[in-house]
């Protein structure tokens, strides 16, 4: 059965001859500070919940906004047939913090095109992506009155800050999540204008230590070299993390971590990649890395442990001599599969630990954690997938990992029980999580385009299967 195909064109069609609407609206999205870790920016969270409710209405769902002891869930759902697949789409409306501002082009919430690229605080990470899907339903229900599958749609507040408060919620609402698939835009294209599916990300955990020395800031000429200086051992303290060969030196890391296969790595190797624009890319002069291992393997399929932050001392102008009552560094480790999150963070906390000079007292505080993910890249999902991507791009999707991690996927696996295809319109040069983020005007386009095509796709695929 393949009725419909010529209702996706004129669906498309459709999509094509409204793109200035569809941009508007986006900016309408963009222009509200939807930071989630930061609690001034509360109301403008629940500001947001309710603009993604509204854009789900639009696209024929009921919905409900749940709230949690962070910030709100939206959930929408639309029944069209319990004969055709359920597709359940997650992406998050809250954002990264804009900082540092003074190193944007034009201010973060204020969203403008510039050189064919949209720039804002969300604009490809994740609200530009999400958006593709809600303006892909909408132009469904506005062309054909009816979507092509059924829709569950969840998008969350709390990404950006280790969704804390999602298993419960996706424990309490199992019944009304059930699904088929899961499809997520929220990683990124392999390269600029070579569409990817990705198979894979990385796990993590957060944490933070705190370093407590002198009950003030003491002078270093009276105090220097007869007590411990908290900067100077945290420093000794994060450096010790990591060996000259970039391995990470917390004992046990690398127990649980499983082979990869040769096949994989050769599969990784004839991707194209070109180390200058990577250095263009992330503006370094050189990369450095675990011995052994190709730039691709280290950022997809090794771990990792990286300070985020360290803070302590006198940081204004000019000199100042003192030994710091305090210190404190932020720091992630990525994991890759079979690392298990607790048993990192236990091992972290004793590294640390043991470490500590007789004088400090070191607190250890935890966040989030997830574990990495796999899905086996074969499937009619993934060629339904596939297809609808091509068909937008032009070229097909390569299959790639990726280094980031989105905590949801292995949520969806473990609760639910359905598997996620991740499919990324955006850049990872789009500057996710640094200033001047952007989203390239062609890559909005054309992701809106592919999700319009993936509904058709994953129907017929369940129409071939019955
Ligand atoms: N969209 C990113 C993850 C991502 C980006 C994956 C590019 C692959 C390619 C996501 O919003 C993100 O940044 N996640 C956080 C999760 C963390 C806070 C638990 C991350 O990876 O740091
Ligand atoms: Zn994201």
């Amino acid at each position: 059965m393949n009725g419909d195909s010529s209702m996706s064109a004129d669906v498309v069609r459709h999509l094509n001859d409204t793109q200035e609407d569809a941009l508007a609206d986006l900016f309408d999205f963009l222009r509200i500070p939807s930071v989630s870790a930061d609690s001034a920016f509360r109301a403008d969270m629940q500001r947001c919940a309710r603009f993604v409710a509204e854009s789900m209405q639009r696209a024929g769902l009921t919905t409900e906004i749940v709230p949690t002891p962070g910030h709100p869930i939206v959930l929408g759902e639309r029944c069209e047939d319990p004969q055709l697949p359920t597709v359940l789409i997650y992406g998050h409306y809250d954002v990264q913090p804009p900082d540092p501002l003074d190193e944007w082009t034009s201010a973060p919430f204020d969203p403008v095109i510039r050189d064919e690229k949209i720039y804002a605080r969300g604009a490809t990470d994740d609200k530009g992506q999400l958006y593709t899907h809600l303006r892909s339903l909408q132009a469904w229900m506005t062309v054909a009155g009816k979507l092509p599958v059924n829709v569950r749609f969840l998008v969350e507040g709390e990404e950006e800050v280790g969704s804390d408060h999602l298993d419960r919620f996706l424990e309490e609402h199992r019944d009304r999540l059930q699904a088929d698939v899961a499809v997520i835009s929220d990683t990124s294209q392999y390269g600029d204008g070579i569409p990817a599916i990705t198979y894979g990300l990385r796990g993590i955990v957060a944490a933070e230590v705190h370093l407590r020395g002198p009950s003030q800031d003491l002078h270093s000429g009276i105090y220097g070299g007869s007590i411990a200086n908290p900067a100077t051992a945290l420093a000794r303290l994060c450096g010790g993390l990591l060996d000259a060969d970039g391995r990470v030196r917390i004992p046990g890391f690398y127990d649980d971590v499983l082979p990869v296969s040769d096949a994989e790595r050769a599969a990784f190797a004839e991707l194209p990649f070109s180390e200058a624009e990577f250095l263009k890319e992330t503006g370094c002069q050189d990369v450095w890395g675990e011995a052994g291992w190709s730039t691709l393997e280290r950022r997809w399929i090794r771990p990792t442990c990286d300070i985020n932050g360290m803070v302590s001392g006198y940081t204004g102008e000019g000199p100042k001599t003192i030994i710091p009552a305090w210190a404190r560094a932020k720091i992630t480790c990525r994991l890759v599969p079979g690392q298990q999150p607790d048993r990192i963070l236990d091992a972290l906390e004793q590294f640390l630990k043991d470490r500590c000079p007789p004088g400090l007292t070191l607190t250890f505080t935890r966040y989030h954690g997830c574990p990495a993910f796999v899905l086996d890249p074969t499937g009619p999902w993934v060629t339904a997938a596939c297809r609808a991507v091509e068909e937008a791009f032009g070229t097909p999707p390569v299959f790639i990992r990726e280094g980031g991690s989105i905590p949801v996927v292995m949520s969806f696996r473990q609760i639910l029980d359905v598997d996620t295809l991740l499919l990324g319109w955006g850049r990872n040069s789009d500057n996710l999580h640094s200033p001047d983020e952007h989203l390239h005007v062609v890559d909005f386009h054309r992701g809106t385009t592919a999700s319009a095509l993936l509904w058709e796709r994953l129907r017929l695929t369940a129409d071939s299967a019955s």
